[in-house]
């Protein structure tokens, strides 16, 4: 949009426009954590405003037929932004999960986890700073499953030159852009030598534009985990298909501190949905304890990301008031019970709050 001058206060329209943003608090704890960072976010006046849509069971509850409803997809491709909380998906059976429907129908195909050592959080490690890059859209996550006959099940797992090509694209690409230095590979195309065999070939073709640059390598799945549990350092930006991208990823939450301090994003080339990497937690849904900062570091992803696409500084100052806020309440020991504290939801939120600027 161009940018419209307002003479008096020497202003543009573009700077002090409001931005709206789609907000699905989701289910379990997804509407306690997602009301926190809501009163964090107005405390910090950032200037947005919040279009409040629902998706999972708080759909169906909410009267939708759809867990999904086309309502919920029409406004994220309207506002092109999200802020989602976590969305319940029965196990064993029931409906289809409905994080991996919005990925698929929005072409959110780059799954971005930041993973980062919280002073005031103590871990086994210290100085973790690493990315999980993970491919969003296909591998076992494409849902063919067959029973074959009763007691045999196959379940299959889908791999294509395009979306390995692309999210090694995008990982090298968001691996440069943050001044990272290597990126790795896991993999078990030792076992699956054709479709793990062509995401790493892929990889490596790509990997070749960037010589130089960024350093590639590729480890075999297995030992990587080791690698990654005995001395999570010498990781920068790991690079995987979705399944070992899933799993990975709350691995290395729980180098950190666990789900509820890690924060994600998914990325497509025209929409961007930024969600905790937690679940509904349902074993403390209700209660006011969960930890707000999962979904809280991914809304200050969503300003960085908004203040780079929409040319809008302001938003990463105000990102980064937050980030210090919350940094700082930790280290003055303010921490929620899943990190060694005793503060509900509210007070937390609450003591970030008290540590932003006036
Ligand atoms: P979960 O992440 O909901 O919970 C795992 C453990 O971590 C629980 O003990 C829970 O209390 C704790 N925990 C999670 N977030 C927390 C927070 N913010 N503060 C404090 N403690 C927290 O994983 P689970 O139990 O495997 O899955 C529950 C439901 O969530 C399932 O229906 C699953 O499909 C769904 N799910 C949804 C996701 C999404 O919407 N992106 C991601 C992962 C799971």
């Amino acid at each position: 949009m161009d940018a419209i001058l307002i003479p008096s206060h020497n202003l543009t329209l573009k700077n002090i426009m409001t931005i709206q943003a789609v907000l699905i608090p989701g289910d379990g704890i997804g509407p306690e954590v997602s009301a926190a960072v809501c009163r964090i976010f107005a405390a910090a006046k950032v200037d947005i405003q919040w279009l409040r849509h629902d998706a999972g069971l708080a759909a169906v509850q909410g009267g939708s037929k759809s867990t999904l409803p086309e309502s919920t997809l029409a406004a994220i491709r309207e506002h092109r932004v999200a802020l989602k909380g976590p969305c319940t998906t029965p196990v064993g059976t029931g409906f289809s999960s409905v994080n991996v429907a919005l990925r698929k129908t929005l072409g959110l195909y780059g799954a971005v986890r930041p993973i980062r050592s919280l002073a005031g959080v103590t871990t086994r490690f210290e100085n973790v700073d690493l990315v999980v890059v993970r491919e969003n859209t296909e591998g076992l996550y494409a849902g063919i499953e067959n029973e074959i006959t009763p007691g045999v099940v196959t379940s299959l797992k889908v791999a294509t030159e395009l979306a390995s090509r692309r999210i090694a694209e995008f990982a090298f690409q968001y691996a440069n852009d943050r001044g990272r230095k290597k990126i790795s590979v896991f993999h078990k195309a030792n076992i699956m030598k054709m479709s793990d065999g062509l995401f790493i070939r892929c990889a490596k073709e790509v990997s070749q534009k960037w010589l130089g640059k960024i350093h590639y390598e590729e480890l075999i799945i297995d030992a990587a985990c080791m690698r990654l549990v005995q001395d999570p350092t010498r990781f920068d930006v790991i690079l995987m298909e979705n399944l070992y991208g899933d799993i990975v990823s709350d691995l290395a939450a729980g180098l950190i501190g666990g789900l509820g301090v890690a924060p994600g994003a998914n990325f497509g080339d025209e929409y961007a949905v930024f969600e905790a990497v937690h679940g509904s937690a349902p074993d403390i849904a209700g209660k006011g304890i969960a930890n707000p900062l999962s979904l809280l570091m991914s809304g200050v992803m969503m300003l960085n990301h908004l203040a780079v696409t929409r040319d809008l500084p302001k938003l990463k100052i105000i990102g980064d008031h937050i980030r210090r806020a919350y940094d700082r309440a930790l280290q003055d020991g303010e921490k929620t019970g899943d990190i060694g504290g005793t503060l509900s939801t509210e007070q937390f939120a609450d003591a970030v709050i008290k540590r932003l600027p006036a």
